[in-house]
């Protein structure tokens, strides 16, 4: 590897940097010395709080502003030494019920970004999403494996061409105008902080059963997902950009370990200590009009591997443990 991320960057931007993710590596750029500026529009603030707090000298400045504004975007980005660009609608369950705003911002927004980027050599990491991988050939996903998406009607896949239009941007910024650029597709990211309202699987499940409610699994339940914690993210995307060199690249960040959904319904009802029920739903009966299911999705490490090393990552019962602790002192608050 080269010189470390800390080595290399002072000053960065994190937009989306109040999210689940983006405060994860706004605590792991700050925890590295270097001075971070977030640029958040608040429409989805989960994560952990940047904790400026709890770090004597730690220099954050949070900008509440929206990527889809250009002259705030080319402001802080020419006082940055590096950007990762994290701002978005995320999730499936978002598109579908607002898919107009969700192709706002993450195309028009990432374009902004991007370009400001390019304009004055600022080296980038963009989040792309497994959702780019659609149906996908065969798991593992591969980067260079072809992508399979489902007809427009199925409004579930605008979030994945809208991520896949990112990086498509990013390549051709950094072919014809020189942009150091890395783009990662983020395959179930977990841990405290992120939010259950949005659908996502695991805060979902544990939710429910700290509750004792039933665990609601979308059928048929045997569909399996890998799950990696967000600090375990943050440092991936900070060592991938701290070390990039050449031309542009895609990696997959995850973990290689995966499950079925219904296993992992069981795992949060042993790990938490819960009597919920597990109930099988018709994913059609609750999901807005426009979704549809995936099989199975896990990625192939052998990219981020060549690149970072093969890293310890926290453990899902851990994971699982940290998010049931979490809930149960939001539910105490
Ligand atoms: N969490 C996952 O499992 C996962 C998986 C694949 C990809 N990703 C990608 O990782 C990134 C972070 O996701 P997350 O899970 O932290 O989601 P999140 O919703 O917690 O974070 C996104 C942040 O972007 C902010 N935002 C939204 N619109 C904005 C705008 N117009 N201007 C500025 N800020 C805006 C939101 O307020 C939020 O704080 C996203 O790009 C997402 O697509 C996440």
């Amino acid at each position: 590897m080269t010189l470390s991320a800390s080595h290399r960057f002072s000053r960065v931007l994190i937009t989306g940097g109040e999210g689940f993710v983006g405060s994860h590596l706004a605590a792991h750029a700050l925890a590295a010395g270097a001075e971070v500026t977030t640029l958040d529009d608040g429409s989805s603030i989960g994560g952990t709080g940047v904790p400026q707090h709890t770090m004597p000298g730690a220099r954050l400045t949070a900008v509440r502003g929206s990527v889809l504004d250009r002259d705030c975007v080319n402001a802080l980005v020419a006082d940055a030494d590096a950007v990762f660009h994290l701002a978005a609608r995320v999730g499936v369950r978002r598109i579908l019920v607002d898919p107009l705003a969700t192709l706002d911002v993450n195309t028009i927004g990432t374009q902004n970004v991007l370009e400001a980027c390019a304009d004055r050599g600022v080296p980038v990491l963009y989040t792309s999403s497994s959702e780019v991988y659609g149906h996908g050939a065969c798991v593992p996903f591969t980067e260079s494996d072809p992508i399979l998406l489902g007809s427009p009607d199925q409004t579930r896949w605008g979030y994945a061409v809208s991520k896949l239009h990112g990086e498509l941007l990013g390549f051709a910024l950094a072919a014809h105008r020189g942009l150091p650029f890395v783009a990662v597709r983020l395959f179930n990211v977990v841990g405290p902080g992120q939010r259950a309202d949005q659908g996502m699987v695991l805060p979902r499940f544990v939710a429910s059963a700290v509750a004792g409610e039933p665990i609601v699994v979308h059928g048929p339940g045997t569909q399996r997902r890998s799950f990696i914690h967000a600090a375990d993210v943050a440092d991936a995307l900070w060592s991938l950009l701290g070390s990039h060199e050449g031309p542009a690249e895609l990696v997959n960040v995850g973990s290689g370990d995966w499950i079925s959904i219904h296993d992992l319904a069981e795992r949060v009802r042993s790990v938490v200590g819960s009597e919920s029920p597990i109930r099988i739903v018709d994913p059609d009966r609750v999901m807005p009009h426009g979704f549809v299911e995936v099989t199975d999705r896990w990625p192939n490490l052998e990219r981020l591997r060549a690149r970072v090393g093969q890293r310890q990552l926290v453990p899902l019962d851990t994971i699982i443990g940290q998010i049931a602790a979490a809930t149960r002192a939001g539910s105490a608050a």
